[in-house]
């Protein structure tokens, strides 16, 4: 059994989605972004035992945000399967026109977490300053999904109470960073995930990317702290469980 604790479940990417579930050997926590994927969420998570979901509006959907957007948020977060609030933070990559409206929408929605006594999904693209000093003032734990800034970075995040996730990156020849960081911080702080159907491991790189490819992560943290892969499965689904109150 393994967690996948991060990926996106939708029909609009897989046309196979239930043999996809059903090929997975563990649990899968899906993450929202818009509207349209946060219902899906709620669906999967109610026809399928494994798997788990967050909802949230991420920061490249903003265009998307409508009057209902956080209502629907807020009336399904009572929902035991939802397990978070997510996918949400901050993303610089592509503009920077709308930070205000970015760092607004973050912190309406770090305060419905607040609320719900959820944990968070942070995505954070290019913003990772920004994303430290917003979560810095909300007692919240959570994860930093697909870790990409440094390991000083990284302490702080664990500070604050937040697990760093590890995804089909660090299997990449070039992703230096983010292995020293595998090798440097203790595996209570890591969680597995895929961001499927994006970032597939090596050696299955550049195909679409589905969550029992976790194993990959799972084979290459193993590989880089030089402990057996079982290890590393345990040690990161009791992170999972505990972060996310799963029960599996
Ligand atoms: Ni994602």
């Amino acid at each position: 059994m393994i967690i996948d604790t991060h990926c996106h479940l939708s029909c609009n990417d897989y046309d196979n989605l239930e043999e996809i579930i059903k090929n997975m050997d563990g649990i899968m926590i899906t993450s929202g972004c818009n509207d349209e994927t946060n219902k899906e969420v709620i669906e999967l998570i109610n026809k399928y035992d494994n798997v788990y979901g967050t909802i949230g509006i991420h920061p490249e959907e903003i265009e998307s945000l409508n009057s209902e957007s956080l209502k629907y948020i807020e009336e399904n977060l009572n929902n035991p399967k939802v397990v978070a609030l997510g996918e949400i933070g901050l993303d610089y990559h592509w503009t920077k026109d709308n930070i205000d409206i970015q760092k607004d929408l973050f912190e309406k929605q770090l305060k419905i977490a607040l609320k719900y006594n959820k944990p968070v999904v942070v995505h954070s693209r290019d913003a990772i300053q920004d994303t430290y000093d917003i979560l810095k003032k909300y007692k919240l734990k959570g994860t930093i999904h697909c870790f990409s800034s440094t390991l000083e970075m990284a302490k702080l995040f664990i500070k604050l109470g937040y697990k760093i996730g590890v995804g089909g990156t660090v299997t990449f020849k070039n992703s230096k960073k983010i292995q020293e960081i595998v090798k440097q911080i203790d595996l209570s702080n890591i969680l597995l995930e895929t961001d499927s159907p994006y970032l597939a491991p090596e050696p299955l790189r550049g195909t679409k990317n589905v969550p029992i490819n976790t194993k990959w992560v799972a084979k290459k943290i193993a590989e880089l702290k030089d402990i057996p892969v079982d290890k590393v499965i345990e040690i990161t689904n009791e992170n999972a469980i505990k972060t996310f109150d799963l029960k599996p």
